[in-house]
């Protein structure tokens, strides 16, 4: 036997000392890993619901059209951060030199998507017929939508439009955000 190879007393408590550092390295690491995929969901969620730079101002008509537009975010887990994906769509309406009226385009009755109708000056929703003011109260006391369309904040930064997007709950007379 060389005198650089260890002697079978040793070699077997090597391999028994590396069996216990990678058994606890395991028993850590899958753990935290499996915590992280159980929380992503919460993790998306609140990154969705920063300000997101929706369109320029300038892009919007100054005689108070409003203008549909795709709501893009940028997602993060544990893993992967993925930019430009779709959450949703708002109508940008200009209503001052800088102001900007918000509303999310998703019915709240029971999430159809909200049209908007430029001879009547409104929105209308084609699921169950729910109509809508320029300003997203319900026009129409007949509306099946138990409330109006969802106004969302909005801050104008060097002539960008920027949302903080969020959804709320259909069905309720109630805005409670999910
Ligand atoms: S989903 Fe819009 S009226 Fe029913």
């Amino acid at each position: 036997m060389s005198e650089s190879t260890p002697a079978p007393d040793r070699r077997n408590f090597l391999a028994k000392a590396a069996a216990v550092v990678v058994g606890g390295l395991i028993s850590v690491v899958a753990p935290v890993a499996g915590l992280f995929t159980l929380l992503d969901p919460l993790r998306r969620k609140t990154d969705t619901r920063g300000l997101v730079r929706v369109a320029s101002l300038a892009s919007l008509a100054t005689d108070g059209q409003p203008r549909k537009f795709p709501v893009l975010d940028t997602l993060v887990d544990a893993w992967n951060k993925t930019e430009n994906v779709p959450v949703g769509s708002v109508y940008l309406q200009r209503t001052g030199d800088a102001t900007v009226r918000v509303l999310n385009s998703v019915c709240p009755h029971l999430g159809c998507s909200v049209g908007y109708n430029a001879s009547t000056h409104g929105y209308f929703c084609p699921c169950h017929r729910s109509s809508f003011t320029l300003d997203g109260a319900i026009a129409d006391p007949k509306s099946p939508s138990p409330r109006g369309m969802d106004e969302l904040e909005a801050v104008v930064r060097d002539g960008e439009v920027w949302v903080r997007f969020q959804n709320f709950r259909k069905g309720s007379p109630d805005k409670i955000a999910v």
